[in-house]
């Protein structure tokens, strides 16, 4: 019997050292880029896309190509996933050709059940659920322009979704305070909240959840596959902007992140995404280096 491979499909898929490990991994690529070194020469990531990307896309194209590898994009349009093949099928056989998948799908089920029929390992690229990538480099981007994030204050701001989710599991594992500001009806999954226990704490005022804090989070209103609803979520979040009313509560070091894309005028104002305080372009600089330390960790470590 071989040893069923180490999957990345939740964040709590790591222990809270190895998390801290693939930051400080991350940071260290970031710094010191060295093209001799290719641990991953001839291994070849699939990635397969139901929905749209832009930096998961190329952040793990570019990093496998760092590394010497490649990457094979695959939509489920042009496959005979999209046909109706059975997912258990399609896993055992993407699996035997090549030595790593990532997937980006609406049901975060069919990553789980991918990864049970798969026997290389398997990395969430973003669910309904969940994404933990992001989240990888989020934290990164935290430590360094502030340092560790134990015992801060972060505020969410917004739809309790696939993002937030992820941020509940980081709470858990990095061991910050998480205040979470969502119009009712908008919350996180409750079984996410009750799992991370006194640390997550939720609220109706942005305001209120964002005094003091150390990081101030938002994401769009309407994720992908919600498009229909960017109207009625339009009216629902209209009191849920990151704007300066909000960041002037927050602690005067506050950094504002987004996992991008973003729109500026719903979710978060012009001058605070373009402002001082926003470090969206270093957080989406670094999905490169973040899951770079991840593949390496999985394909090299494990
Ligand atoms: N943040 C993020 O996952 O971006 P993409 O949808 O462009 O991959
Ligand atoms: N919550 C967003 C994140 C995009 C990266 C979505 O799922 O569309």
């Amino acid at each position: 019997m071989s040893i069923p491979p180490r999957h990345f499909i939740s964040l709590l898929d790591l222990t809270s050292d190895e998390f801290r490990f693939l930051i400080q991994r991350a940071i260290e690529l970031k710094n010191k880029r060295d093209p001799d070194y290719q641990p991953l020469k001839g291994k070849v990531l699939a990635m397969i896309f139901e929905k749209s990307s832009t930096r998961t896309r190329i952040s793990f194209e570019a990093g496998m190509a760092h590394f010497g590898g490649s990457a094979l994009f695959l939509s489920p349009r042009d496959t005979q996933l999209g046909r109706g093949e059975p997912l258990q099928d399609s896993a055992k056989v993407i699996s035997s050709m090549v030595d790593c998948i990532m997937l980006r799908t609406n049901k975060h089920e069919m990553v789980t059940t991918f990864a049970q029929h798969s026997r290389v390992p398997v990395i969430n690229g973003l669910t309904d659920t969940q994404h933990p990538c992001q989240l990888l480099a989020d934290m990164q981007t935290y430590f360094e322009h502030r340092g560790d994030i134990k015992n801060k204050l972060v505020t969410w701001v917004g739809d309790g979704n696939n993002m937030c989710h992820s941020y509940i599991h980081a709470a858990m594992l990095l061991d910050f305070q998480l205040h979470i500001a969502c119009p009712v009806g908008y919350q996180p999954d409750p079984a996410f909240v009750t799992a991370a226990g006194s640390r997550v704490k939720l609220f109706n005022s942005a305001k209120e959840a964002a005094m003091g804090s150390d990081l101030i989070v938002t994401d769009v209103w309407a994720s992908m596959g919600q498009e229909e609803e960017q109207r009625q979520r339009e009216l629902a979040f209209k009191d849920y902007q990151v704007n300066t009313e909000i960041m002037r509560v927050a602690h005067k070091n506050a950094l504002f992140m987004h996992c991008l894309p973003a729109h500026r005028g719903e979710e978060v104002s012009a001058d605070v995404i373009d402002g001082a305080q926003s470090v969206i372009f270093d957080e989406a600089e670094n999905r490169l280096h973040a899951q770079k330390a991840l593949l390496e960790f999985l394909l090299c470590i494990q």
